[in-house]
Formats: structure tokens, C-alpha cells, sequence
């Protein structure tokens, strides 16, 4: 069986798959038939969206198979089967999200513990595409510093000693072949590499020497993807969006950060265009269990 296929056979061409995949693996050809770009194909993170989404299982990925890599839904409504329906979201419909259902969202996320005596991190929310769309040429820039910055050997030596050897190592691995495979320069009004076409965008950001406010950031995000989720939203955690406010003051001024802030995380938001018929299983690591 090969890693990466489509099944013409039973494939209804709907084109989700291609819609959904975060890394553009795949593409109509001429004949319109679903195909896998054999070139890119070391991009694929191996999330396993594009066989979530399909209604026919006509999409084969990484070496997944629908037996053993994705679970059916339950039909309970609690909040074991919420988390196990949930996604990274990256395909939305075009409109900004309800006032309310933000308000809704930022309550609960006021819930989430924090480590201080009261909450170091602020939000920012920007519910606007058009504002979105303006910083996403500079974002797109400095993608592309940074990797002739990651091609000198000098700036590596930087970047190791500041960021430590895993952040280093995920640039060159991870980040490095989407900035050359041309993901962050799509920036359309529907759609764009670093946003996903979202007209919501929240930036979870603290002053730099508030206490434990990376931390914090993170439990408030995941409390924000998790309440959108639970109304019915999409949303993907972005580490894209603060990479390149931490370097860019231009970017910080267009959002309204202090440039003595750290931004930590980002969010996109909005209401989903497809749905996930199947969950996709997920292996930890490894659990030691003690008993
Ligand atoms: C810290 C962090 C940063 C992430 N940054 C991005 C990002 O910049 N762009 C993106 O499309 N997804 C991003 N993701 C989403 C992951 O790709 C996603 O969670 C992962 O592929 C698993 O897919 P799932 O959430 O659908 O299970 C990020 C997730 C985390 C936790």
C-alpha cells in the first residue's frame, strides 16, 4: 500500500481534503481527479485532516489507515466526546464571530487558573479581516528573513544559544521547508498560509517580566479553542502570529502592543466551512504508569 493516495474510485471529488490540508498536499489534476503533489509530500505533519473530513474514506495519508489511526464518534454529549470531536480548524466561513459568542469566550477564559494572585496576560482581539490582511505582507517578510537567517551558519550559532537546541531544531525541520515551500506567501481575502482566511485573530501577550505569564498564556488559549469549540466554532492555536510580533515593531504598532510585551500565543477564529465525519486518533508519547 502506498503512503500517500487517493482512491479514484470511490473519491466524489468534493475537494475538502484539499481544503482542509494545512501543508496544500493536494490538488485537482487536469483529468480532475484528487492527487497527491509527490513533490511536497515531506510537508505532510501527518495531522491526518484530510482523512477526518472524508465522507467515502477515499484518502489514504502517511501511512494512516481508517482502521487503526481514526475512531467514530459517539453519540454521548459530554465533555469526554466534546474533546474528542474537537480539531484544528482551518477553513472558515467569511464573517467575523458574534460579539456574544466572543464575550462567552473571554469569561471562560478569565476562569482558567493562572499562576500569579490574578491574571499578567491581555488579549488582544482583532474580530476585523481587513485588519488582519494588512499584517500579513509583514508577516509574510519576516518569514522570509528568517530563513536566509537560518541558511548562515552564524545566525544558527545565534539563534542556538538564545533559543536552545529544540527551538533551532524546529526552524530547521519544521518551519524552514513551509517558508520554502512558498506556505506563508498566499495571502488572499479568503484564504492565506499564517491566518487561514480568518477574520478573527486573538494575541495572548504579557508585559516580559510578569511571572509565569508564558504559562498562563497557553491555559488561556487552549481555554478560548476549547469554549469555541464547545459553541459550535472552529479555531487553531497559531505560533506563527507572536514569532514575528516578538521581531517586528511595526507589526506590534498595527495591533496596539507595547513593545515591552511578550507575545506568546495567537488564535484563529471563526465559524467552520466543513465538518469531521471520524476522530483521529492520537498516540502520547509514552505513559509511565506508577501503581
Ligand atoms: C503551540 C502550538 C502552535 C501551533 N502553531 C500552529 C500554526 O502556526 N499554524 C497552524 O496551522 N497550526 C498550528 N498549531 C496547530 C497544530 O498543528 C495542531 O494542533 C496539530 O497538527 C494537531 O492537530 P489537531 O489539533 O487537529 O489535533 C499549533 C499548535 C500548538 C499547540
Amino acid at each position: 500500500m502506498q503512503k500517500f493516495f487517493v482512491n479514484s474510485d470511490t473519491c466524489t471529488k468534493c475537494g475538502i481534503c484539499i481544503a482542509v490540508c494545512p501543508s496544500y498536499l493536494l490538488y485537482k489534476n487536469s483529468d480532475n481527479l484528487t492527487k497527491f503533489k509527490e513533490e511536497k509530500l515531506h510537508l505532510c505533519i501527518g495531522c491526518g485532516q484530510c482523512m477526518a473530513v472524508c465522507n467515502t474514506k477515499s484518502v489514504f495519508a502517511n501511512g494512516l489507515t481508517y482502521e487503526k489511526d481514526f475512531f467514530e464518534f459517539s453519540e454521548n454529549k459530554d465533555f469526554v466526546s466534546l474533546l474528542e470531536q474537537r480539531r484544528s480548524v482551518r477553513r472558515f466561513k467569511p464573517k467575523p464571530v458574534s460579539k456574544e459568542e466572543l464575550e462567552k469566550i473571554l469569561f471562560t477564559v478569565s476562569q482558567a487558573p493562572h499562576g500569579d494572585a490574578h491574571h499578567n496576560v491581555e488579549i488582544t482581539v482583532i474580530n476585523n479581516r481587513e485588519k488582519i490582511m494588512e499584517s500579513l505582507p509583514l508577516m509574510s517578510a519576516f518569514y522570509d528573513k528568517l530563513a536566509k537567517w537560518l541558511h548562515n551558519p552564524i545566525m544558527r550559532s545565534i539563534i542556538k544559544k538564545r533559543k536552545g537546541k529544540d527551538t533551532l531544531n524546529t526552524l530547521m525541520n519544521h518551519l524552514l521547508p513551509r517558508i520554502e515551500g512558498g506556505l506563508y506567501k498566499q495571502i488572499d481575502t479568503d484564504y492565506d498560509g499564517i491566518t487561514r482566511g480568518s477574520h478573527t485573530l486573538m494575541i495572548f501577550h504579557a508585559h516580559k517580566d510578569s511571572e509565569e505569564h508564558k504559562e498562563d498564556a497557553f491555559i488561556l488559549v487552549t481555554y478560548a479553542m476549547l469554549t469555541a469549540h464547545s459553541l459550535g466554532l472552529g479555531a487553531t492555536i497559531v505560533g506563527l502570529v507572536p514569532a514575528a510580533l516578538n521581531k517586528e515593531p511595526e507589526l506590534r504598532k498595527m495591533f496596539g502592543i507595547p513593545d515591552d510585551h511578550d507575545s506568546v500565543i495567537s488564535l484563529i477564529m471563526g465559524y467552520p466551512k466543513y465538518k469531521y465525519k471520524r476522530g483521529i486518533k492520537r498516540n502520547l508519547k509514552k505513559i509511565n504508569w506508577i501503581t
